[in-house]
């Protein structure tokens, strides 16, 4: 039935990626990565001198995504994916460049409400599991669902550094830390929906859990509370 759906929110690192695809996966619901939403429009900003020397230029930012939209394509191995202005992108968006200036693009307010319309078009219609930092507070508060996820930093750290040597980008672990701090800070203090837990989530430490412990607490989670 469509109009489910499952917020997950959290931390950086803490296993949101792998959850909600999970989820998606045993549902059968689509699986939208709302920060990839936020590192594509830092890549676009970056690729079209709208930040230059740390400084972003909001109103050229926002007047270049005029017109411009995310939209659903089936990839090359035959999986709804998300795409932007026709495109799919992939890994390319976790380089460290990027990781550095999301969280101050993400804090502004016009790439905020440029966002959010997406995001609410992504999911007309549709069973949906979405990911990021404010979905069960501000852009679906009435989603059926809400996860919210956290996890002791030093294993956070672990978990991003490894994942990073998997797609062969190369930076030190000191570096991997103080980015994940620094986002998190931003990301839990900026005026406009900051990072929190929703009221109504079912929080989830996965410090000391395997991807698949985790699933299954979430699993079991939902199929006892809710009827998908
Ligand atoms: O999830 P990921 O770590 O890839 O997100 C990158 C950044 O995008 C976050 O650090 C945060 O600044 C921003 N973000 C956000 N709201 C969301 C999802 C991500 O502000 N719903």
């Amino acid at each position: 039935m469509p109009g489910n759906i499952i917020a997950v929110d959290g931390f950086s690192s803490t296993g949101k990626s792998t959850l909600a695809s999970k989820l998606a996966k045993h549902y059968n619901f689509y699986y939208l990565n709302s920060g990839l939403m936020y590192r594509i429009i830092s890549y676009f900003a970056l690729n079209n001198g709208c930040i230059i020397k740390d400084k972003i230029k909001e109103s050229q930012l926002i007047n270049k995504l005029d017109n411009l939209n995310f939209d659903w394509m089936i990839d090359n191995k035959g999986n709804r994916s998300l795409s932007f202005d026709g495109k799919i992108f992939g890994e390319e968006m976790y380089s460290f460049e990027i990781s550095d200036v999301v969280s101050s693009v993400a804090k502004l307010e016009s790439v905020r409400k440029f966002l959010f319309t997406q995001q609410k078009n992504l999911a007309i219609e549709k069973s949906i599991v979405v990911e990021g930092r404010d979905i069960g507070t501000v852009v679906f508060p009435d989603a059926k669902v809400k996860f919210f996820l956290i996890a002791d930093l030093d294993i956070r750290t672990t978990r991003r550094n490894k994942q990073i040597e998997e797609n062969n980008i190369s930076f030190d672990k000191k570096k991997i830390e103080d980015n994940l701090i620094k986002r998190d800070r931003t990301d839990s203090e900026r005026k406009i929906a900051p990072l929190k837990k929703a009221k109504n989530a079912f929080e989830i430490d996965t410090s000391k859990k395997s991807q698949l412990e985790v699933f299954n607490i979430a699993r079991k989670f939902i199929d006892s509370n809710f009827e998908t």
